[in-house]
C-alpha cells in the first residue's frame, strides 16, 4: 500500500488515519510529548519521537541570538525528526504574545491590554499577520498566543496579558487568530484546524478556561462562578478562536469552583470538543501536570493519568520527559488510558501538522529573514502605540488643554524612570520571560521620540532622577515625567496595592509642584492615583506596555495623531474597591470608568 498519508493530494482526514494506523505506540504517545530546547537533543527527538519541541520564554539559542540563528536551531531539530521511522516533522513553540519577543532586533508590538484600549480589530488582525512573518522568519512555526483572558481584577499578574475585563472586546480581538493563522474561507468546517500557509504560524488560544477571574486576581489561582458565568464571561472568546479555525487550545493552570482545569474533563472534552466541536489539540501549560498535586511533582503518574484522561492531548512536559514517557506508556499498558484516548490525542496533533504544512515544508524559509523588524512592520507597531493611548487629563481647565503640545516648546525638561528605558516599554515576555531594564533590544525610547519630533529650537533636559538643583535657574515650559512598572511575568506581578513603583509618584508630585506636567503611566494595568498627584499635573496619558515603537506616543502627545484610546480597565479609587469592572457588579464609583477616554484633533 503506498503512503498515503506522504501524498500531499489526499484528503487530510485520509492522511491522519494511514499515518495513525503505521504508528506504534511509543511513536504515538511521543507525538503527544512538547520538550524544551535545552533537554531537546537531536538523539532524544529520533529516540523518542518527540512531537514537539518549545523555548520557555526567553530560552534562545545564545544571547542577542538572531532570527537565523533561531532558524539554524530549530532546522537542526527537525532534521533529526525527519531521520525517524515515519518522518514525522516537529512544531517549534514560542511565545510570541507582543510580536516574536523572544528574539533581538524583531517588532514588538504593545501588549494586548493596550491593544484592548484601540477596540481595533483589524489592527490586532493585521498585527497578527506581521508576527507569523517575523515568528516563521526564525524557524519556529507554533505561537502560545492569543492570550484570550478576560481579566476581571488590576491585581493579576497577567492583567497586561488579558486585552479587556470586557468579554465583548476580547472577543474582538481574536482577530489574532486570523491574522497568525490566515483567514479560514467561507464554508470551512466549523471547529476544523485552519492555517493558510508558510507565512502563518498555529496559534494557540489561551488559558482555558477563567484564567483571568480568579479570586483577588491569584495567578492559576480559583474561579469561583456558575457554569453560566464562566460560559457568558471567559469560555465566549474561545467560540470565536474556534469559528477561525484556531489549530490548538492551551489549558489553564487556574482551577474552576475548586477542579483544576488541566483534569476537568467535563470542561476539557465534554463542552470544548464535544460541545464546541473543538477538532485541534489542548496543550497543558508549563509543567502543568508536575503542579497538579503538591509538593511539587508528589504524584506525578496520577497526574499524567488524570490529565490525559480528561482530554490534554500535547503535555508541556518540559524537562522530565523520560520520567514522563516511563509512566506514561506504563499508564497505557496498564489499560488506565484507553488506547482509544490516546488515537484521538494523536489524530488530532497530526491533523494540525498536516493542515500546517509542514509536512511539505519542515525546514525554515529563510526568504523572510529580511522582514523582520523592518519598517513596514514597525510602522504597524508604530500606528497600534498611537491607538492605544488613553487620555485621562487635559488640563487643570479643560477650556486650556495642555494636549497636543507645540513641537515649538521652549524648553522640555523629560524625566522618570521610563522616559529613556526601552525594557520597561515593553515589559515582561521580551527577550527574556520576565523582561528587563535597559536597551535590551532595537528600538524607540520616549526620550528617543521626543529628540526627533521637536524642532530645533526646543531645548530637551533629561534627567532620570530630579532634585532641586534640576531646576535652580532653570525656567522649563514643561515637564513630561514618565514613570511606571518595571516588566514582570505570571505570579511574578501579582499585586494586591497597586501603587506606582520606584517612587513613581512622589518623583511626579516633585516635578509637578515646580513645572506644568505631562504624567505618562507605563504600566500593565490600572494603579492607584492619588486625588493630590491629580491635582498638579496638567494631564495624564496611559501608555500601557508600548513595546519598541516610542514614536507612537509622540505621534499623539505632540498631535501628529488624534488620541483615540479609550480605557479597557475599569480604573478603580483604591485597591479596596477590588474587584470592580464595567458589569456593574460593584457599585463603587471607579476614578475613571471602563471606556474612558478623552479625543483630540489634529
Ligand atoms: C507559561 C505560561 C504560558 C506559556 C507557557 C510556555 O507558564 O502560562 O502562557 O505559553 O508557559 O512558555
Amino acid at each position: 500500500m503506498d503512503c498515503i498519508y506522504k501524498d500531499s493530494n489526499a484528503p487530510i482526514e485520509a492522511r491522519v488515519k494511514d499515518l495513525l494506523s503505521r504508528m506504534t505506540l511509543l511513536e504515538k504517545i511521543g507525538q503527544m510529548t512538547q520538550i524544551e530546547r535545552s533537554v531537546a537533543t537531536p538523539s532524544a527527538i529520533k529516540e523518542r519521537f518527540i512531537g514537539s519541541v518549545l523555548s520557555g520564554g526567553g530560552s534562545k539559542p545564545f544571547e542577542n541570538a538572531k532570527s537565523a540563528d533561531w532558524a539554524d536551531m530549530i532546522d537542526g531539530f527537525q532534521k533529526a525528526a525527519l531521520e525517524t521511522r515515519l518522518g514525522i516533522p516537529i512544531i517549534y513553540g514560542v511565545d510570541a504574545v507582543h510580536g516574536n519577543n523572544n528574539v533581538y532586533g524583531t517588532t514588538i508590538f504593545p501588549h494586548n491590554i493596550g491593544l484592548g484600549a484601540t477596540r481595533d480589530a483589524d489592527l490586532v488582525r493585521r498585527i497578527g499577520e506581521v508576527t507569523a512573518l517575523e515568528v516563521r522568519a526564525s524557524g519556529a512555526q507554533y505561537a502560545f498566543a492569543p492570550c484570550v483572558a478576560v481579566s476581571r481584577d488590576p491585581r493579576w499578574g497577567r492583567c497586561y496579558e488579558s486585552y479587556s475585563e470586557d468579554t465583548e472586546i476580547v472577543r474582538k480581538m481574536t482577530s489574532l487568530v486570523s491574522g497568525l493563522q490566515g483567514e479560514p474561507p467561507r464554508g470551512h468546517p466549523k471547529g476544523y484546524p485552519f492555517l493558510a500557509g508558510r507565512k502563518n504560524v498555529i496559534a494557540s488560544a489561551k488559558h482555558f478556561v477563567g484564567d483571568g477571574g480568579t479570586q483577588h486576581g491569584v495567578n492559576e489561582g480559583n474561579t469561583i462562578l456558575s457554569y453560566d458565568e464562566l460560559e457568558r464571561i471567559h469560555m465566549a472568546p474561545y467560540l470565536d478562536c474556534i469559528s477561525q479555525g484556531v489549530c490548538t487550545i492551551m489549558a489553564s493552570y487556574s482551577g474552576w469552583n475548586g477542579d483544576k482545569l488541566h483534569t476537568h474533563h467535563f470542561l476539557l472534552t465534554e463542552v470544548l470538543k464535544n460541545k464546541l466541536g473543538f477538532m485541534g489539540f489542548i496543550i497543558s501549560d508549563w509543567e502543568a501536570l508536575d503542579r497538579l498535586y503538591t509538593p511539587h511533582g508528589s504524584n506525578y503518574r496520577q497526574s499524567i493519568l488524570s490529565s490525559v484522561n480528561a482530554g490534554i492531548d500535547m503535555v508541556m512536559v518540559p524537562f522530565r520527559y523520560e520520567l514522563f514517557l516511563e509512566e506514561f506508556l506504563s499508564l497505557v499498558e496498564s489499560g488506565e488510558i484507553p488506547m482509544a484516548r490516546i488515537d484521538d490525542a494523536v489524530e488530532r496533533i497530526l491533523r494540525v501538522k498536516f493542515v500546517s504544512g509542514i509536512f511539505e515544508h519542515p525546514l525554515s524559509d529563510r526568504s523572510l529573514l529580511d522582514v523582520v523588524g523592518c519598517k513596514a512592520h514597525r510602522e504597524l507597531a508604530r500606528e497600534a502605540v498611537s491607538k492605544s493611548l488613553v487620555l485621562l487629563k487635559n488640563g487643570k481647565d479643560e477650556k486650556i488643554p495642555l494636549l497636543p503640545l507645540d513641537k515649538k516648546t521652549k524648553r522640555i525638561l523629560v524625566t522618570g524612570t521610563h522616559a529613556d528605558n526601552l525594557g520597561y516599554q515593553c515589559g515582561g515576555w521580551t527577550i527574556t520571560w520576565d523582561g528587563a531594564s535597559g536597551r535590551i533590544t532595537e528600538g524607540t525610547t520616549i526620550l528617543d521620540a521626543i529628540k526627533v519630533v521637536v524642532d530645533n529650537e526646543a531645548e530637551i533636559t533629561y534627567e532620570l532622577n530630579p532634585t532641586a538643583e534640576t531646576f535652580s535657574g532653570q525656567d522649563f515650559s514643561l515637564a513630561i515625567v514618565a514613570v511606571g512598572e518595571g516588566p514582570y511575568v505570571e505570579s511574578g506581578g501579582d499585586d494586591p496595592v497597586l501603587k506606582i513603583p520606584f517612587n513613581g509618584s512622589e518623583l511626579a508630585g516633585f516635578v509637578a509642584d515646580r513645572v506644568p506636567t505631562l504624567l505618562i503611566l507605563v504600566t500593565g494595568r490600572p494603579l492607584v492615583l492619588e486625588a493630590q498627584l491629580l491635582e498638579k499635573i496638567e494631564a495624564l496619558v496611559v501608555a500601557w506596555l508600548p513595546g519598541t515603537e516610542g514614536r507612537g506616543i509622540t505621534d499623539v502627545i505632540f498631535g501628529d495623531r488624534p488620541f483615540h484610546g479609550r480605557l479597557p480597565m475599569t480604573w478603580f479609587r483604591s485597591v479596596d474597591d477590588l474587584p470592580i469592572h464595567s458589569s456593574g457588579e460593584n457599585s463603587l464609583d471607579p476614578l475613571f470608568p471602563f471606556g474612558f477616554g478623552l479625543t483630540t484633533t489634529c
